[in-house]
């Protein structure tokens, strides 16, 4: 089923120049990139886009690396492109994200892990909303 998905490259990969190099794991795995922004999240953004952690103990960490330097978001189309992109990008903590994904190619740590995907079609719906 084609669908849409959104990534955000995080500031620890744009600022060591990864941008290309992500983008094109995506191009390359056969999905078209139907939007694509560089931005500076501001506090208000990443709360609200992070509100699914607000109680978690790395809230406050969360919200200031995302907002410490620019980040790219991408919306990517493509036949059942939110489960294959969890793929692509890897496990959370890039320790534990297999080599050749991009989490466990670049990751540094569990917070500076190079890139955000949506999770579901609500997750993309409402994280959509609050980067386009
Ligand atoms: P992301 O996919 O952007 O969604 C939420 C983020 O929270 C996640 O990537 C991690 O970067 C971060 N995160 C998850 N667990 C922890 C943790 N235990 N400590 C610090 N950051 C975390």
């Amino acid at each position: 089923m084609t669908e849409q998905t959104l990534i955000i490259v995080k500031p620890d990969a744009v600022k060591r120049n990864l941008v290309g190099e992500i983008l094109s794991r995506f191009e390359t795995k056969g999905f078209c990139i139907l939007k694509l922004k560089m931005l500076n999240f501001t506090a208000e953004m990443a709360e609200q886009f992070y509100a699914a952690h607000n109680s978690k103990p790395f809230f406050s960490e969360l919200v200031s690396f995302i907002t410490s330097g620019k980040v790219v978001a991408a919306i990517i189309e493509g036949d059942n492109v939110i489960n294959v992109t969890r793929e692509i990008i890897g496990k959370t903590n890039p320790k534990e994200a297999n080599s050749g994904t991009i989490r466990g190619d670049y990751g540094i740590g569990i917070l500076e892990n190079s890139i955000h995907a949506s999770d579901s079609k609500e997750s993309f719906d409402k994280e959509v909303n609050i980067i386009f």
